[in-house]
């Protein structure tokens, strides 16, 4: 293998296709809940959730380095970055590689109007040239470590056969490409015709395709990637209260229909405190408590107890307090 094609794949080179990614949810992929899907159920590979390469190159850098914190069970690692400035990238990837990821990912479709007044996300699919500059600087920084970035299908329209192109000439090694374009935010169903497209575009260079968009489960993710021809899949919200999302992987890349372990209310309940008690260990003294409460929704549903469960869960302020009202409400449902 030439040195160059080690610096384009890096650890990509070694994943078994298809690659099945846990996607970067920012406040809900953190390293709390990171730790949680490594232990119940992992995927190829994981991501960070974004992090600003202007906040890190500035003084306020020490509040964003809890965005980076990982645990070895959760290799392979990527660091997602945004913004707008080359240099910051640069800075940031040089930063990565000291870190000891395994990978560096360029955000290039986040819609938040924050983000995009910036000139940085999906405004970069407005801006070519910045985008294909800011590829070259991540990858001056990164070394030997890949670069990778993540798109969307287009800002306002499909852009798959204009842009998408400009991007495969920096010789990256992954492209996620979510499904819909910038206008469409999360409002209409992924468009995997368009994502096979992409595939197809890249024959012949050595960029990894990974499709993401609206897929809940391995199966379907499996018969995605046969589907539609991509290396891999990227799965987002499917890992809301349910950690065990990848728990069948290993089994399914081997039987499309290896069945999920069965999980019971109280397999849940207790996943959620270990969950919480790990957002308070590893980013308790950085983070609010309110995010952590956001998972409360998806973790505590679909039972009868349920609603009363989460409106008490929203008072409690700590690890302990939502350990007890657990307990307390499995003993009186008998179901401990
Ligand atoms: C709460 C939330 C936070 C997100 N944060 C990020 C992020 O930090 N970086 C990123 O590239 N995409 C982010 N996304 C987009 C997801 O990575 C993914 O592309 C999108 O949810 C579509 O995949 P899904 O249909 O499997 O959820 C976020 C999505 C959600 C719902």
């Amino acid at each position: 293998m030439s040195r160059k094609t080690e610096r384009i794949g890096g650890f990509w080179d070694a994943l078994e296709k298809p690659i099945i990614a846990l996607a970067p949810m920012a406040d809900v992929t953190d390293a709390a809940f990171r730790r949680i899907i490594a232990k119940h159920g992992k995927p190829d590979v994981m991501f960070t959730q974004f992090v600003s390469c202007d906040g890190l190159e500035s003084s306020g850098r020490e509040a964003l380095l809890c965005d980076l914190l990982y645990s070895e069970a959760e290799r392979p690692i990527v660091a997602q970055f945004f913004g707008a400035k080359p240099e910051n990238f640069k800075k940031c990837a040089e930063r990565a590689r000291r870190l000891r990821f395994d990978g560096f990912d360029i955000n290039m479709g986040c819609p938040d109007r924050n983000i995009e007044k910036q000139g940085a996300g999906a405004a970069l699919m407005k801006n070519p040239n910045l985008a294909k500059e800011i590829i070259r600087a991540a990858k001056e920084g990164a070394g030997n470590m890949p670069v990778s970035v993540k798109i969307r299908i287009g800002y306002n329209k499909n852009e798959i056969e204009t842009w998408f192109p400009a991007i495969l000439e920096e010789e990256i090694a992954a492209i996620t490409v979510h499904g819909r374009t910038r206008k469409e935010m999360s409002k209409v169903s992924a468009h995997w015709d368009v994502i096979a497209r992409a595939k197809e575009l890249a024959k012949g260079t050595k960029t990894l395709i990974i499709g993401n968009g609206d897929v809940y489960g391995v199966e379907d993710a499996l018969e995605k990637a046969e589907k539609y021809g991509v290396d891999g899949v990227m799965l987002g919200r499917g890992i809301f209260g349910n950690p065990w999302l990848f728990a069948n992987l290993a089994s399914a890349k081997g039987d499309r229909h290896a069945p999920h372990p069965p999980l019971s209310i109280s397999d849940r309940l207790h996943a959620m405190v270990e969950h919480t008690q790990t957002f308070e260990r590893v980013l308790g003294g950085v983070k609010n408590f309110s995010i952590m409460k956001k998972h409360y929704k998806a973790y505590v549903n679909g039972f009868p107890g349920a609603l009363e469960l989460r409106a008490s869960l929203m008072e409690a302020n700590s690890a302990g307090e939502v350990a007890e009202k657990i307990d307390d409400f499995l003993r009186k449902k008998d179901i401990l």
